[in-house]
């Protein structure tokens, strides 16, 4: 158990004890290290909602508090805060403990839940812009987080393979197919079709009724278009997959919207049955008349013309999803512009009798150098294949420069490792929902919160490890000794790794990991200079070198649960 579960369940005793609720006992790490390593204000809170003295609480507290074997003697401070030092030697059994836990000190979840991860969830026949991206890194780093955390996850990739562009693309198929194109590069081929058919529309009403009528003929069955329909699709998904493949990424169901059609005319005929939908000037609508903010926003399930709607399929792939997986929560990792529709889905689902939780894991855009919604020179959406290529082209270059003498598969090898991480990394380490300035320089930097930082500090260990290992040193032995202050911020961070992947949960927020990564690299990389590992001896040796090698695992582990991989040199 990190140290600092240990300690909340100590200072919940002692509040049972003295006669208070338990549900004060909060222990955070230490605010300020002078005073000590971990803080409590359970006095204060406790304090408040009794309406006491927080001092004269703190002292109650302490007086039922037994941590002798875990700290020197709490300290009040402040307002009321009590300060807990840890024992070196405690810490010392800590860290010793997670090194030979296979699990690195984190904890299971107390109640395993079942998790419905939405995310990536392409558009065929369109370019996957960097609201996609976003989607992708987010949702797999949450769903490796949920998993790692002991959840049943079952991620889910909603692709877009249904819906009015594909009017455009049969007309386009039909008439300026490029097949050589499209075996090359299919979604660009795709893409170029609907572009160019889109323009033409717009001046020809002619070829505006062609296309509606291939839209027509594909709802209704039509052989010819349903085949090019699906040929459109499997060569979407080949691409796709493709990526998918290159950033290591792999879903448990790929369900699309198309999945969903036979379900929507049913669905929407139970709701009016029900009386949960209704008809209001020919459409199918569900209002929220008791719900303030959605009241005059009505949740649009089938259109005047028949036409069913983003927000109909969603409400059929829920009740598909209840029905299947009984989940305990659905998580839809979409771009913060679709909150209404959410907002709408939800609402709409609790009038369907569905109760568990729902939530929009929302992200904000990624913005180019001139502030906007990143686009390409000829202000195009920002194609994902072309963006991972270049990061790993980028990367190429820097690493030819370190280690010119490694062969090129090798330097090919790791530029992958690090171009992609810096990706990833970048996306990441934002809070969710800030938008975030698309920089090559910054996220490809080895110094300051980026990923060849962290990979940088893993590689470090690794070749101590080498150097060791040479000189016949080993770590079989050891026994971690906590002394050096350095040694001790070290150990602490460590120690945090199972705190922090749980909160990483309580808001869908994989930043908070990525800090604790940059910090846990910071702190190996200040006891690195505080404390020679080889050029000390004996014992100490052997502990630093520990030390050092659990540092490793938790950077290995912690950036393999952001989807991001590690070179053994760089
Ligand atoms: N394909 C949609 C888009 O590109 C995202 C789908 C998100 N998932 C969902 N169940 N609505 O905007």
């Amino acid at each position: 158990m990190p140290l600092q579960s240990t300690l909340t369940s100590r200072v919940a005793d002692a509040l049972a004890a003295a006669g208070i609720d338990r549900k004060f006992a909060v222990v955070t790490p230490a605010a300020d290290t002078r005073f000590g390593d971990y803080q409590t204000n359970a006095a204060m809170v406790a304090a408040k909602s009794l309406k006491k003295n927080p001092r004269e609480v703190a002292a109650l507290i302490l007086a039922h508090l037994s941590v002798e074997d875990l700290c020197e003697t709490p300290q009040v401070a402040g307002a009321g805060f009590i300060n807990f030092k840890i024992l070196n030697a405690a810490l010392a059994d800590a860290v010793n403990a997670i090194r030979v836990d296979e699990r690195l000190g984190v904890e299971p979840a107390v109640t395993p839940q079942t998790i419905v991860i939405d995310f990536s969830s392409p558009n065929v026949a369109k370019p996957m812009h960097v609201g996609h991206i976003r989607s992708t890194i987010l949702g797999d780093s949450l769903a490796r987080v949920a998993r790692h955390l002991g959840h049943r996850v079952i991620t889910d990739n909603h692709i877009g393979d249904w819906g009015t562009q594909f009017g455009k693309v049969i007309y386009g198929w039909k008439h300026f197919l490029n097949k050589e194109a499209l075996e090359a590069a299919p979604i660009e081929e795709l893409v170029r079709l609907y572009r160019e058919v889109n323009a033409l529309e717009e001046s020809n009403p002619q070829i505006r009724e062609a296309v509606r009528g291939e839209l027509v003929k594909l709802q209704q069955g039509d052989e010819e278009n349903r085949t090019i329909w699906k040929q459109a699709v499997a060569y979407s998904w080949k691409e796709f997959e493709r990526l998918y493949g290159l950033l290591d990424i792999s879903f448990d169901e790929c369900l699309g919207e198309s999945f969903y059609n036979d379900a929507l005319g049913p669905l929407v005929e139970r709701l009016l049955a029900s009386g949960v939908a209704e008809i209001s000037e020919g459409a199918a609508c569900i209002f929220f008349r008791d719900i303030p903010s959605l009241e005059e926003k009505p949740c649009l399930i089938r259109k005047g013309d028949g036409g069913y709607l983003y927000a109909t399929t969603d409400l059929a792939t829920l009740e598909y999803r209840e029905e299947r997986w009984k989940p305990d929560s659905v998580w839809y990792v979409t771009g913060a512009p679709q909150q209404l529709h959410f907002d709408q889905v939800f609402a709409a689902a609790r009038k369907l009798g569905i109760k568990g939780d729902l939530r929009h894991v929302a992200f904000g855009s990624i913005l180019g150098e001139d502030r906007k919604m990143m686009k390409t020179r000829s202000g195009e959406n920002v194609e994902l294949g072309a963006m991972l290529h270049e990061a790993m082209e980028r990367a190429l270059a820097v690493v030819v420069e370190k280690n010119p003498d490694l062969p090129i598969e090798e330097q090919k090898e790791i530029a992958k490792i690090i171009g992609l991480g810096a990706v990833k990394y970048a996306d990441l380490m934002q809070h969710r929902l800030t938008d975030y300035l698309f920089s090559w320089e910054k996220m490809l930097s080895f110094q300051g919160n980026t990923a060849p930082y962290l990979q940088n500090a893993y590689v470090r260990i690794r070749s101590i490890f080498r150097k060791a290992a040479e000189s016949g040193v080993s770590t079989e032995e050891a026994a971690i000794i906590i002394q050096d202050p350095a040694e001790r911020a070290l150990a602490l961070q460590i120690l945090q790794f199972g705190v922090v992947l749980h909160s990483v949960l309580e808001d869908q927020r994989p930043n908070l990991l990525c800090l604790y990564l940059y910090e846990l690299a910071n702190n190996f990389h200040s006891f690195y200079e505080a404390c020679p590992i080889l050029k000390s001896e004996g014992a100490i040796r052997e502990s630093r070198l520990a030390l050092a090698e659990v540092t490793a695992k938790v950077l290995k582990t912690g950036l393999g649960l952001l989807g991001i991989c590690v070179p053994e040199r760089m």
